[in-house]
């Protein structure tokens, strides 16, 4: 799936994060209420790093196995507590922000972006 590395590479370097969390915090009260405190400078990075994992697993790659377990178990419910309905506003947050930030966004691409995010975030919910 290079298409939606080199989608991922486009948009990380023009503000992505930025964008994902304001539309992120606003999209649910509950969401917003647990970044209360959240070092945002440090989070839109952990994002960065966080999408990578997701393209990683979906791949079968070796950072991905090692880091989504992890992943998981930091949003668990002992720990950030994130429950399986959040992490369907996420995937709709990071999709609308894709298809207003990358020049390249379509119907197919964003076909793609689901079908690389969905093995590990499946992975994290079942974890929860
Ligand atoms: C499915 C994709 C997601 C990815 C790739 C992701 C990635 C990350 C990463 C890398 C961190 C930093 C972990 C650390 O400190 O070691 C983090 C923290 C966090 N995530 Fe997620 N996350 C995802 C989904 C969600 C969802 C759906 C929510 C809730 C709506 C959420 C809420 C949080 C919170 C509250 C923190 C802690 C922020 C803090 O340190 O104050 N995440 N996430």
């Amino acid at each position: 799936m290079s298409e939606v590395r080199d989608s991922f590479k486009r948009i990380s370097q023009m503000g992505f994060s930025d964008y994902f969390y304001n539309r992120l915090l606003t999209a649910d009260v509950k969401i917003r209420a647990m970044f209360h405190g959240t070092d945002f400078a440090r989070q839109k990075k952990a994002l960065i790093d966080g999408v990578y994992v997701l393209i990683d697993y979906h791949e079968g790659g070796p950072l991905g196995k090692m880091s989504i377990r992890r992943l998981g178990e930091k949003h668990n419910r002992s720990h950030m507590n994130v429950p399986a309905d959040l992490y369907e506003i996420w995937v709709d947050c990071f999709i609308l922000t894709l298809s207003e930030k990358d020049p390249k966004f379509s119907a197919s691409l964003e076909l793609q972006w689901r079908e690389v995010l969905k093995p590990g975030i499946d992975h994290m919910i079942s974890n929860y």
